[in-house]
C-alpha cells in the first residue's frame, strides 16, 4: 500500500485526512514543526532542515501546511506569517525533492477564495482569474510554489471550500454563539459560504490519488447562505434562530480585514471534479451539520 506523506497534517484537516487514509489502507507519515508522536517526521522549514528517514519511501506528499487564516487579525507581520507559512515552506519542501526519490503524486491544499469575493452572482469555475484582494494574492503565490511539484510529477491543486468539521475551524466558532441561544445571521446573511464537508475532502483527496488527476478543482459541495448556514445549525443544535442580525460595521470592527471571511460572498462551482466521476455525499447543510453535530 502507498505511504502518504501529509506536510501540515497535525492540523484540523490533517487529523480527520490521517485517520481516513490509515482506514482505506495506507501508510500515513506526518511533516510537523513538533515531533510529537510516533509516525511524525519533524523538520523546520525556516532553519531548513527535514528529518531525512522514510523520505525514500514516500509516493504522494499531501501539502497541507499554513498558519491558520482565521486565527489572528491581518496585521502586516501576519500577513507575512501567513505567505510565508504557505509559499516558503512548499518551495523548501520542492527543493528537497532529491530525498523523495519514489515519489508518485501530489496534492496541494489552496483557497476556494482565490477568485476574490464578490456578490456571488458569478459562480466561479477553475479557469476564471484570481481576484486582486489579499487572500487571491497569497493564494495565486501559494499555487505557484505548489506548481513546482506538478513540472514532473502528476498532482492535483484543490481549491477547498470552508470545512465543516466537528474538529474545529468555521463550524466550531459557529457554534459558540448558537449554543448559548445566541443564533443570528451575520451582517445581511445573504453573502454566500462555499462549503465542504471533511469526509467528503477526505474522499476527493483519495479519489485525486487512486486516479491520477492532474490539475486544479474546486472542493466544494455547495454555497448557500450565511442565514441558512446559521439555520441549519441552530436547528441541529435544537436552539433558537430569532436574534437580530450582528450588525456589519461591529464585525469590521472586531475582525478588521479579515471581517471579509466572513462577509464576503463567493459562489463557486464543482462540475469539475464531478466530471472525473466524484460524487458528494453530503450537499445539503442541513443534513451535513446534522451528521457532524451526531457524531460525538
Ligand atoms: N480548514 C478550512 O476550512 C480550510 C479551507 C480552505 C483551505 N484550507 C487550507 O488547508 C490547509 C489545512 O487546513 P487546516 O484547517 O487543517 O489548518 P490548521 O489546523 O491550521 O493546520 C495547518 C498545519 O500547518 C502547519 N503550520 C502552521 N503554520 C506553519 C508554519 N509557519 N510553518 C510550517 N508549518 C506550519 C501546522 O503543523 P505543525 O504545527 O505540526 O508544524 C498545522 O498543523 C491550510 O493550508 C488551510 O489554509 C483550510
Amino acid at each position: 500500500m502507498k505511504t502518504v506523506l501529509i506536510a501540515g497534517g497535525s492540523g484540523m484537516i490533517g487529523q480527520t485526512l490521517s485517520k481516513f487514509l490509515k482506514n482505506k489502507g495506507f501508510n500515513v507519515l506526518i511533516l510537523s514543526r513538533s515531533k510529537k508522536k510516533a509516525g511524525y517526521l519533524y523538520w523546520n522549514p525556516i532553519s531548513k532542515n527535514i528529518e531525512g528517514k522514510h523520505l525514500d519511501k514516500i509516493n504522494v506528499i499531501v501539502n497541507l501546511l499554513g498558519e491558520n487564516i482565521g486565527e489572528k487579525k491581518w496585521s502586516n507581520k501576519r500577513k507575512k506569517e501567513i505567505i510565508d507559512s504557505r509559499v516558503n515552506t512548499t518551495r523548501f519542501l520542492f527543493n528537497t525533492r532529491i530525498n523523495f526519490s519514489n515519489l508518485e503524486y501530489y496534492v496541494g491544499a489552496s483557497g476556494i477564495n482565490c477568485y476574490g469575493f464578490d456578490d456571488g452572482i458569478i459562480k466561479h469555475s477553475e479557469e476564471d482569474d484570481y481576484g486582486v484582494d489579499f487572500l487571491s494574492e497569497v493564494i495565486k503565490s501559494w499555487e505557484e510554489s505548489s506548481r513546482l511539484f506538478l513540472e514532473n510529477l502528476p498532482g492535483s491543486i484543490l481549491r477547498i471550500a470552508s470545512v465543516l468539521d466537528n474538529n474545529g475551524g468555521v463550524l466550531t466558532k459557529m457554534k459558540r454563539p448558537v449554543s448559548l441561544g445566541l443564533g443570528s445571521p451575520l451582517g445581511s446573511g445573504k453573502q454566500l459560504m462555499p462549503w465542504i464537508h471533511v469526509e467528503d475532502l477526505c474522499e476527493i483527496i483519495v479519489h485525486c490519488i487512486e486516479n491520477k488527476l492532474h490539475g486544479t478543482f474546486n472542493a466544494v459541495a455547495a454555497c448557500d447562505s450565511n442565514r441558512d448556514v446559521m439555520r441549519a445549525l441552530a436547528k441541529a443544535m435544537h436552539r433558537p434562530f430569532f436574534m437580530p442580525m450582528v450588525p456589519v460595521q461591529l464585525l469590521k470592527w472586531l475582525y478588521g480585514e479579515m471581517s471579509v471571511l466572513i462577509l464576503g460572498s463567493m459562489n463557486a462551482s464543482n462540475e469539475k471534479i464531478k466530471a472525473t466521476g466524484f460524487n458528494f455525499r453530503y450537499s445539503n447543510i442541513e443534513e451535513a451539520v446534522k451528521q457532524l453535530l451526531s457524531k460525538k
